[in-house]
C-alpha cells in the first residue's frame, strides 16, 4: 500500500526554488511513497473569531494532513525567520483548540535558499513550533540547501551530483523515519 506524504512548501512564488527542490525530492523517494502536495496560497489570514467556522480551504487543508501519514516541510528563510504564509498555514491546522490536524505526524524539515547558510534559522524556528504541536521532526542528517544554476536539470532532477547523493540520503533517512512513526 501506498504511504502519503502530505508536502507543504514555504513559498508562493511560481518559480520558486523550494517547489522545485519538493519536486525533485519526489524523484528520490520509494515507488510505495506518494508525496502530494498541499496548498495554502487560498487560505485566509488566521483569525481566532473564525475557529468554530472555518473557512472550507481550512476544512481541506486540514482533511489533507488528516489523510497523510507523514509530511515534509520545505520552506524558504525570509529575514530570518520562516515565512508568514507557512505559520499561517500551520497556526489554521492547528485549531480549534483540541482539533490540531498535525499531532503525531512525523515530518521532516528541508530548504534552500540563495544564501549558504540559507534557511537554518527558518527551519529552527520551524521545529520549534511543530515540537509544540507534537510533530515529531527527523532531526539528523540537517538539509540546508543553496541554489545554484546547475543544481535542477531541465526534467527537475537533481543535476549535481554530491547533492543527488547528499539528498539520497537525507530521503533515505525519512523514509526509514516516517516508518517507524507513521500512525495514520
Ligand atoms: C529572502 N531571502 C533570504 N534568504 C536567506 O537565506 N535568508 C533570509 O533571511 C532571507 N530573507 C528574505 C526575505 C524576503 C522577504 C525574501 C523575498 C527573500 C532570499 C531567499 O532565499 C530567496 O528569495 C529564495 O529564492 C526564496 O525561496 P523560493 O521562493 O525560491 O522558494
Amino acid at each position: 500500500s501506498q504511504t502519503r506524504i502530505a508536502v507543504i512548501v514555504g513559498s508562493l512564488r511560481k518559480d520558486s526554488f523550494n517547489r522545485k527542490l519538493a519536486l525533485a525530492l519526489a524523484h528520490l523517494m520509494p515507488s510505495d511513497f506518494t508525496l502530494e502536495h498541499l496548498r495554502i496560497d487560498d487560505l485566509p489570514l488566521y483569525n481566532q473569531d473564525d475557529d468554530g467556522n472555518q473557512a472550507p480551504s481550512v476544512k481541506r487543508l486540514k482533511s489533507e494532513i488528516a489523510a497523510a501519514q507523514g509530511l515534509i516541510f520545505v520552506t524558504p528563510e525570509y529575514n530570518r525567520a520562516l515565512p508568514g504564509v507557512l505559520k499561517n498555514a500551520i497556526d489554521h491546522a492547528s485549531r480549534p483548540y483540541g482539533q490540531s490536524a498535525w499531532a503525531g505526524k512525523p515530518a521532516g524539515v528541508i530548504g534552500i535558499s540563495v544564501g549558504a547558510i540559507g534557511t537554518a534559522v527558518a527551519q529552527q524556528q520551524l521545529r520549534t513550533v511543530l515540537a509544540y504541536l507534537d510533530v515529531p521532526t527527523l532531526g539528523q542528517p540537517e538539509a540546508f540547501i543553496q541554489n545554484k544554476e546547475s543544481l535542477f536539470d531541465d526534467k527537475g532532477h537533481i543535476a549535481e551530483g554530491s547533492t543527488k547523493k547528499f539528498l539520497q540520503g537525507w530521503v533515505d533517512k525519512y523514509v526509514d523515519w516516517i516508518k517507524r512513526h507513521a500512525t495514520a
